[in-house]
């Protein structure tokens, strides 16, 4: 049996033009079943949904075999114990640096000012800033990142960005473009030794089924 880590939502729908490549067809909606393990029309292939910061953790510790996560949650995670074969280029945006529209970001860092960035990607944040040598303070969150400025919580975030449509509604304009962002394929190390021809089979039915 091979598992495949995937999470519901963009990373989901957009690997299932890879599987269909590799032969794989899903047989339930992850949208209207409540089920979490998801058979397939290839009985030695199954899919199991998790959250999409949870994708490392399942194919590091061999709860999946391989799963498609993407490079920021790659690399808040960590990558021990897993290979990334391919760049499946699926789900592309950018992390940014955003800041409120009336906020001057550029004299906050000529000044030298201590800034206060509130980011669900703190490893991502703690590396940008140190490479500039900017002094930040680093507030953890979850989720709707762009009401920090707007309440006063930080001067800047770092998020996701795509079509900017978030950070416009927010009144937040992008500073700084930190990175290029996709979803990757990664394969447990041990899984690739075990499994490895039907594994080999699947990365490369994906390999070659990946849109430029
Ligand atoms: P979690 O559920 O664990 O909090 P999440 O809500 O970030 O994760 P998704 O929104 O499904 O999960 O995003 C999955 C991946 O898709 C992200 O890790 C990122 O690589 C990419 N992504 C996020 N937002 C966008 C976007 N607006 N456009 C394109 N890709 C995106
Ligand atoms: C992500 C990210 C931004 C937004 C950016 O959130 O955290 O808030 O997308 O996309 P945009 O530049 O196209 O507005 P989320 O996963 O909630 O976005 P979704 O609304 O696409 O699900």
């Amino acid at each position: 049996m091979i598992t495949l880590a995937l999470s519901k939502g963009r990373i989901f729908e957009e690997t299932l033009p890879l599987l269909k490549a590799a032969g794989i067809q899903v047989l339930e909606d992850p949208e209207t079943s409540r089920k979490l393990i998801l058979g397939t029309n290839s009985p030695d292939v199954r899919v199991v949904l998790v959250r999409a910061s949870d994708v490392p953790t399942y194919v590091q510790h061999g709860g999946a075999d391989l799963g498609v996560v993407g490079r920021d949650v790659l690399i808040e995670h960590g990558v021990d114990g897993m290979y990334q074969p391919l760049d499946l280029n699926i789900a592309r945006c950018r992390m940014s640096v955003a800041v409120r529209d009336d906020f001057d970001y550029a004299a906050a860092v000529k000044q030298g000012s201590r800034i206060r960035v509130a980011t669900k990607y703190t490893e991502i944040a703690r590396q940008h800033f140190a490479d500039k040598g900017v002094h930040v303070d680093l507030i953890k969150l979850y989720g709707s990142m762009e009401l920090a400025p707007l309440t006063g919580l930080a001067d800047a975030i770092v998020d996701l960005v795509s079509t900017g449509n978030t950070l416009r509604a927010n009144h937040l304009v992008e500073v700084e473009h930190i990175m290029e962002i996709s979803s990757r394929l990664v394969v447990n190390q041990a899984a690739l030794k075990l499994k490895r021809e039907p594994l080999r089979r699947m990365i490369d039915a994906f390999a070659s089924a990946i849109q430029a």
